[in-house]
């Protein structure tokens, strides 16, 4: 009776020792057959109900199976442990940490936005258009003669006769009056391109905020005046400016506005070119043939515009010497904005 029931219990160890895979398991196992209540402490509790003659033998065989079920326990702990603490050495503490690169806005963008933020404060809405222009809006419809040397090869990436990559952003301008009737207050942001030798100043793209308030009497006044507002918050309350006579086709009267060096307050330096003075845009009144070109009755209607350049304007406000930096994706160079 005794002996069947013990190879009934090796069998049964063996074969739920095989399924075992970790240490809860084992765990499982121990307490199932090597515990003090376990199948093999019962079967010693028995072996005192055997006759004399079968207790030496039957005590024989009980040990046998105590020892090869403790024997084979002991080796599967080992092995799981073992399993375990190289699963867990996998990890090595240490070694540096991954750093995690957090992405940033482009100083271009934050430049720009800035910029936009103010204009939307004095009531400007933002508009774009696109960069592959017909030379009618980039050119034509701006009043430039048709022999103007700005549309010199030199100068415009051409694609063909009539289409060009725009060379500044006043054609938006004239996208945005053929399709609105006045009032019209808006900036329009962009890339533009010209097809000049790349230096430290200049680059063959480059971005530009343009300006168009057209209305009835609107002045040259409130030009100055919106400027004036942006000038001071942009670069700062305490900056002198002026207005410079200049020239652009589409604009009578033009000008240019400078504003004193923040760097060295007017008395000279190597950025303002020992002139005390910063060129920051170009504007001026729309032309009355610029009118005639979209539809809009010139007696009724007067209008200002300006425009300036993105990468020049953060150059100026951040003391960058090199406009090419704004392109090289430098990360030495990105990290500091
Ligand atoms: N488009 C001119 C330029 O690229 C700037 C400008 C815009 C001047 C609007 C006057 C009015 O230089």
């Amino acid at each position: 009776m005794l002996d069947e029931r013990i190879k009934k219990i090796t069998a049964h160890f063996n074969q739920d020792i095989s399924a075992v895979k970790d240490t809860k398991q084992l765990e499982e196992l121990r307490l199932k057959f090597l515990s003090r209540n376990g199948l093999v402490s019962q079967l010693f509790d028995e072996l005192k109900n055997a006759s004399k003659e079968e207790k030496p033998v039957l005590g024989k065989l009980l040990n046998a199976l105590r020892n090869e079920v403790t024997e084979k326990f002991n080796l599967l702990k080992d092995h799981i442990d073992s399993l375990e603490k190289e699963s867990v050495e996998k990890i090595d503490l240490s070694l540096p940490g991954f750093e995690r690169t957090i992405g940033s806005k482009h100083l271009l963008i934050q430049t720009l936005n800035e910029i936009k933020s103010i204009f939307k404060g004095l009531g400007f809405s933002v508009i774009e258009g696109p960069e592959l222009e017909s030379d009618y809006n980039n050119f034509g419809a701006l009043n430039f003669p048709p022999d103007h040397p700005a549309r010199d090869m030199q100068d415009t990436f051409f694609i063909n006769s009539d289409f060009l990559l725009r060379t500044h952003t006043s054609p938006v301008q004239i996208r945005i009056m053929e399709k609105t009737k006045p009032p019209v207050r808006a900036i329009m942001p962009g890339r533009v391109y010209r097809n000049e030798a790349i230096s430290s100043r200049s680059y063959c793209v480059f971005h530009q905020v343009e300006g168009l308030y057209v209305d009835n009497d609107v002045t040259f006044a409130e030009l100055k005046g919106t400027l004036v507002a942006f000038a001071h918050q942009f670069y700062g309350e305490n900056l002198k400016y002026r207005f410079r006579p200049s020239f652009f086709p589409f604009t009578e009267p033009s000008a240019e506005m400078d504003i004193t060096c923040f760097l060295c307050h007017g008395k000279g330096c190597k950025v303002c070119k020992h002139s005390g003075w910063l060129e920051i845009l170009g504007c001026g009144m729309v032309d009355p043939n610029v009118f005639d070109n979209v539809n809009y009755d010139h007696e009724q209607y007067t209008g200002y515009a300006f425009g300036m350049g993105i990468e020049r304007t953060a150059l100026l406000k951040y003391g960058i010497d090199d406009i090419r930096v704004f392109f090289d994706n430098d990360f030495r160079f990105l990290k500091q904005f």
